[in-house]
């Protein structure tokens, strides 16, 4: 329950960023010494890695709540069942690990999901490329890789995927020869999972760039790596700044990461001022917003994972904005309830058409994905009255305490029932 209107003003802590750690830990099993991980955001996702480590036999200890200490010494099983793939898409990136140390790994095959179908074709051709057999059995993708070991390839992907740049290069490190992946991701967390590999001994050059180079070594042994912070809740918290008409101080966060949004908002009106390399002072400019077009696009460019938030604030600049999605081909499903609070949207396709500005008047609403529940949090920040997001549950997946942290800059946000909220929350 929200209740809109009232400027956010103070100061954010920037948690660790999902999408690094997820990968991150995954690349726990790549060897039978320690790794420690430290600034994991205690997110719902994360809770869903660990437990699909444990479930594979790794032991798991959180000496501290976001240090992860992760022995993968005795892995017992190579398979990550239904159950939790169907939670969290992202367990398929233990099949590139499992794959490379054991030369085996079952998982089974995510169905489609709120935003789109994602299919994971790219990351199993990539795998064959490396020498292994791929087979669906009874929903579950099964790879093996002959006498045990992949072998080093050339990899092109016709589209740039995340994961599957991640899945290969994890695949890769421990494979027979040299591996080279063309077209690659370049989103920062690619570059923390490769610092992090690195420094567990492999042999990774180019991560953050297109073409990425992986000379495969025998083994990988333990390291200690601090994940870097979340970009695209830097983001978030900038958009709760502006669409408030408040003053964020947003720290430990990593600016350069997040460029083509900040510059974007700049250009929308948002004053963001660096005032170090880790801190952000945000601002909303006294002449109000302007409304902007954007694109969405894989990084350096605008991200997908923003634009929920982005259709939000639009809907309080002044004029036409458009905002076309190229990544996932279902999602707007936060239109139609921004829609229910007043905001003009229409479409064209892949392009959304957002008139503002307009007022918006809190409503029941209904949240069907991690940033859909941002975008609904965030415009009801701004409506007038009462704002109910039923299904919210999705946010915990990947914002780390967003109801306390928002209340500690003067939201008034309330949880009514946290079923699957973490107890953290409370305090
Ligand atoms: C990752 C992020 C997610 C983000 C997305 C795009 C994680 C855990 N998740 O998801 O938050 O929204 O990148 O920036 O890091 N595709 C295929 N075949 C494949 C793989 C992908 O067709 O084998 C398509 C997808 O359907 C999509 C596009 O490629 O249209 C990009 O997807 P991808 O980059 O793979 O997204 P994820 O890695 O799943």
């Amino acid at each position: 329950m929200i209740r809109g209107g009232r400027p956010l003003k103070g100061k954010i802590e920037i948690s660790g960023a999902k999408n690094s750690a997820l990968p991150c830990l995954a690349a726990t099993l790549l060897t039978s010494e320690t790794v420690t991980l430290h600034n994991v955001p205690y997110v719902k996702d994360l809770i869903t890695q660990r437990r699909l480590l444990e479930d594979l036999g790794a032991t798991v200890l959180t000496p501290e709540l976001r240090t992860h200490k992760v022995s993968a010494k005795n892995i017992e099983t190579f398979e990550a069942p239904y159950e939790l793939v169907k939670t969290m898409r992202a367990s398929v990136l233990a099949l590139g690990p499992l794959l490379a140390r054991f030369g085996q790994a079952k998982v089974s095959l995510p169905g489609g999901c709120a935003i789109g179908t994602r299919p994971i074709d790219l990351h199993l051709k990539a795998f064959e490329q490396l020498g292994a057999s791929v087979s669906l059995e009874s929903g579950d993708v099964v790879a093996r890789a002959p006498n045990g070991r992949l072998k080093g390839a050339d990899v092109s992907f016709e589209k740039v995927t995340v994961t599957g740049t991640e899945n290969v290069m994890m695949a890769a490190v421990l494979a027979k020869g040299k591996t080279t992946i063309y077209n690659a991701a370049r989103e920062p967390e690619i570059e923390d999972l490769a610092d992090l590999l690195n420094k567990m001994g492999a042999r990774i050059k180019g991560a953050g760039t297109e073409t990425i180079e992986i000379k495969g070594v025998e083994s990988l042994g333990g390291a200690e790596h601090t994940i870097i912070p979340d970009r695209i809740e830097t983001g978030t918290f900038i958009v709760a700044a502006a669409i408030t008409g408040g003053e964020l101080e947003i720290k430990s966060c990593q600016p350069e990461h997040l460029a083509a949004v900040i510059e974007k908002l700049r250009e929308v009106g948002v004053e963001i001022e660096e005032l170090n390399q880790s801190t952000l002072l945000v601002k909303c400019c006294e002449k109000g917003l302007q409304a902007k077009n954007v694109t969405t696009e894989p990084h350096p460019k605008f991200p997908t994972d923003m634009q929920a938030q982005y259709m939000s604030l639009m809907t309080q600049a002044e004029g036409d904005s458009t905002i076309t999605e190229t990544i996932f081909e279902n999602r707007f499903m936060h239109a139609s309830e921004l829609i229910r609070l007043g905001a003009n949207i229409s479409f064209s396709g892949t392009t959304a058409i957002v008139r503002g500005k307009t007022r918006l008047m809190g409503a029941p609403v209904q949240a069907s994905d991690l940033r859909a529940s941002a975008s609904l949090v965030l415009a009801a920040l701004c409506a007038e009255d009462e704002t109910l997001i039923d299904r919210v549950y999705h946010i915990d997946r990947g914002y780390e305490m967003i109801v306390k942290k928002l209340r500690s800059v003067g939201a008034e946000i309330e949880r009514i029932t946290d079923n699957l909220a973490m107890s953290a929350e409370e305090n």
